[in-house]
């Protein structure tokens, strides 16, 4: 048989008769500094593929409340929109109107007075979603002072000690003196008694998380406001309410419609969640949504003529992804309010099923039990002296099993647990088969007589639930 000989002496016959694309790659790669020349498309394509291999598996990461599944549809949409910035509304007009009919439909399904009189916009997340909230509340607290004549330069939120980082931020960025309401024996989130007696002439509003990051408890919205209300009238003293929503704002209306949360409850004056939680679109968007054009003062908002067109824009970003409202709009269209209902149920049946036979293992005691937002943190039993939650997750990562172990802040910083979020893709098979891995772990662990990792051990993955000390500023 003839060998075959190499034309022009170069490398073609060698690249056909094995794939040429590893034999392409530089030998060293300059990782942090900007490579001298280029590089074959292909080859880098296989290099930057191969090294996210080392990354975890997104639908196994059962730490984040982000969207890891979607339909094929809705992806389609999303790669047809990658090229699309939301902020340029006067060039992509149908884009702007799929935002605003979003936040039309939050309106209706949060029970604002008068949905046409809403106001609200997307976001990058719940994050950012929440600055805006936070800065409204500034801005109108300011205005009612500078009104009276009186100072305004001391404003404070008040909020539990549990609300995700994002209120810490909002706090630190924008300097609002941060109040919080410490978590008390067996209570893990705001006490309206004990928030209602943090409020003062200072007080820019007061913030309520229905879906807690911590344990996915529902904070007591309703009785917050009618606490509120009697502070109203007692002194004067009026404190509107901000609903953090991240999670729960996705889940209430359609599993828990007699719940009053929203706008129903006149105290209420915004409302934030994540479209990609519950709203079930890949990262990243959120919504913020005001009562009414009162709730969101008028100087908040700049006009941009440079757009085409005078176009109000209330935002942190300039420039940011449009695919994503646009996957949020196919979702409403797509589920429907009984789509969405089915959604949100499998999640809340899987949640609780898992919690209880979680419950059932012997070693851990619940939180919470996924029936509110489908989250549950559990902890060990007082008698388990031989392992930690730490030592739990570990092991269950060693199967791919993302599942957070953190500890609580003031006043349980001596409690440690783990968390489970379930989100939609997350089947009861699945479930079955991290409860099998869980079993098959326990008389491991068992036969440690002390355990091998404690919270400085464990990896940040709780999505700004995790933390040793919660009010040290820029804590990392
Ligand atoms: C209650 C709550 N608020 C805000 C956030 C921040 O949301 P995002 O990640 O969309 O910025 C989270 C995230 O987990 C959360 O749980």
């Amino acid at each position: 048989m003839a060998l075959k000989q190499p034309r022009h002496g170069g490398r073609g016959d060698r690249d056909l008769e094995a794939n040429p694309v590893f034999s392409r790659e530089p030998v060293r790669v300059p990782r942090y500094a900007l490579p001298a020349g280029e590089m074959d498309p292909d080859t880098a394509y296989q290099m930057v593929h191969d090294e996210l291999m080392l990354d975890g598996t997104a639908r196994l990461n059962l730490a984040t409340f982000v969207t890891t599944w979607a339909e094929p549809q809705a992806l389609r949409l999303m790669d047809e929109c990658v090229a699309k910035n939301m902020i340029d509304k006067d060039e992509y007009p149908q884009t702007a109107e799929l935002e605003m009919r979003c936040v039309q439909m939050l309106a209706r399904l949060w029970h604002a007075p008068d949905a046409r009189r809403a106001v609200g916009c997307s976001t990058t997340g719940s994050s950012e979603a929440a600055m805006l909230g936070g800065l409204a509340l500034k801005r109108r607290w300011r205005h009612r002072r500078d009104a009276r004549g009186r100072r305004a330069d001391r404003p404070n939120l008040v909020m539990g000690v549990n609300v995700q980082i994002c209120w810490e931020k909002f706090a630190d960025y924008f300097e609002v003196e941060p109040r919080y309401v410490p978590m008390e024996g067996d209570r893990y989130h705001l006490s309206p008694e004990a928030a209602v007696a943090l409020c003062d002439e200072n007080t820019i509003g007061v913030v309520a998380v229905l879906g807690s990051t911590f344990d996915g408890s529902y904070e007591p919205v309703a009785e917050l406001a009618a606490r509120l209300d009697d502070l109203h009238e007692r002194t004067g003293l009026d404190v509107p309410v901000h609903v953090d929503g991240a999670s729960g704002a996705m889940i209430a209306p359609f599993l828990d419609p007699e719940l009053e949360w929203d706008f129903r409850l006149p105290r209420v004056a915004s409302i934030n969640t994540s479209g990609h939680k519950y709203g079930l679109v890949m990262p990243g968007v959120g919504w913020v949504l005001w009562r009414d054009d009162d709730a969101l003062p008028d100087d908040l908002v700049f006009d941009v003529s440079y757009l085409g067109g005078r176009i109000p824009t209330f935002a942190l970003n300039f420039s940011r992804p449009g695919a994503q409202v646009v996957a949020q709009y196919y979702n409403f269209l797509r589920l429907g309010f009984e789509g969405y209902r089915r959604v949100q149920q499998t999640c809340r049946d899987i949640a609780t099923r898992l919690a209880r036979e979680i419950a059932a293992l012997g070693p851990f005691e619940l939180l919470t039990d996924g029936g509110q937002a489908p989250v549950f943190a559990f902890r060990l039993r007082d008698d388990v002296t031989g392992y930690s939650v730490f030592d739990v997750s570990a092991a269950l990562r060693e199967r791919g099993w993302l599942v957070p172990a953190y500890t609580f802040p003031p006043n349980r910083t001596d409690l440690a647990v783990l968390r489970i979020v379930v989100r939609n893709g997350f089947s009861h098979d699945l479930a079955d088969l991290l409860l099998e891995d869980l079993r098959r772990v326990l008389p491991r662990l068992e036969r440690q007589d002390r355990p091998q990792r404690c919270a400085g051990d464990a990896t940040a993955f709780a999505h700004g639930a995790e933390s040793g000390d919660p009010r040290r500023h820029g804590r990392r």
